[in-house]
């Protein structure tokens, strides 16, 4: 069956002291509990090595990168590659978050080659999904987000799909302190479940692991997990303090 994920999503936030340090913090904090789902933490391209190096808690603390280059090789100056992110020891990766389809234009077509460079190199991306305000208001979320599966995602193989974690992330609630209601979320995740049921069959959408991602926080996690198509969280402005993590995580 799926598994239950809250990632973390720094973004372009804490400089290496600070990100070494908070690292430090989620891996004690979670000494002392058994989470009852996987806790993942996607931090800057510059911090992977060094956080890598303090994560003791190897069995419940992953780590992750928050993009990868399209490219395998050569001459891309500034690009960072899936084989580069893997030498680090990270072993998760955020594709196509909205942040980077908004600001430096990422396509389907990028998409599709960022997900197989991680695929080859043993990455699991987090494939960000998710539908702007004008969108939802026009209520053409759905088939905004059955389009970014489809295109994203749809040239893999049944084997290959089974791989990716999917987060669900309505444009309108990122950053915003605006929650999709559970029951939004509910909505759409069993709609995402339906759309891949159709492509690869019941068994693969029933295995794939759906986040939501969006102002989630200790005070409305849980009431979001509870829903059944809801299988965690990818958590930015919340992942950045331990304790508000750690709420978000505890509560599974
Ligand atoms: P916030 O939790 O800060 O709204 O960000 C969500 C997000 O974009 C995670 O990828």
């Amino acid at each position: 069956m799926r598994k239950n994920i809250v990632a973390g999503n720094w973004k372009m936030n804490t400089t290496l002291p600070e990100g070494i340090k908070l690292a430090e913090e989620v891996n004690d904090a979670l000494k002392a509990v058994e989470p009852k789902c996987d806790v993942v933490i996607c931090v800057p391209f510059t911090h992977l090595a060094s956080v890598n190096g303090v994560i003791t808690e190897t069995k419940k603390l992953g780590l992750g990168a928050e993009n990868c280059a399209d490219h395998k090789s050569g001459a891309y100056t500034g690009e960072v590659s899936a084989a580069m992110v893997a030498s680090t020891g990270a072993g998760y990766v955020i594709l196509g978050h909205s942040e980077r389809r908004q600001y430096y234009g990422e396509t389907a077509e990028t998409l599709r080659e960022k997900v197989a460079l991680s695929l080859e190199n043993g990455l699991t991306p987090i494939f960000c999904i998710g539908e702007v305000l004008e969108e939802r208001e026009a209520g053409k979320h759905f088939d905004v987000v059955k389009a970014q599966v489809e295109d994203g995602l749809f040239n893999l193989s049944a084997e290959d799909f089974g791989k990716i974690i999917l987060a669900y992330e309505p444009v309108w609630a990122i950053g915003t302190g605006k929650t999709a209601t559970s029951d939004q979320a509910e909505e759409i995740h069993a709609y995402i479940r339906g759309v891949i049921a159709d492509k690869y069959g019941k068994e693969v959408a029933d295995n794939t692991s759906i986040l939501y991602g969006g102002s989630c926080k200790p005070s409305n996690a849980a009431e979001l997990f509870a829903k059944p198509n809801v299988d965690g969280g990818l958590i930015g402005g919340a992942s950045l303090k331990c304790a508000d993590f750690m709420g978000i995580v505890n509560a599974f």
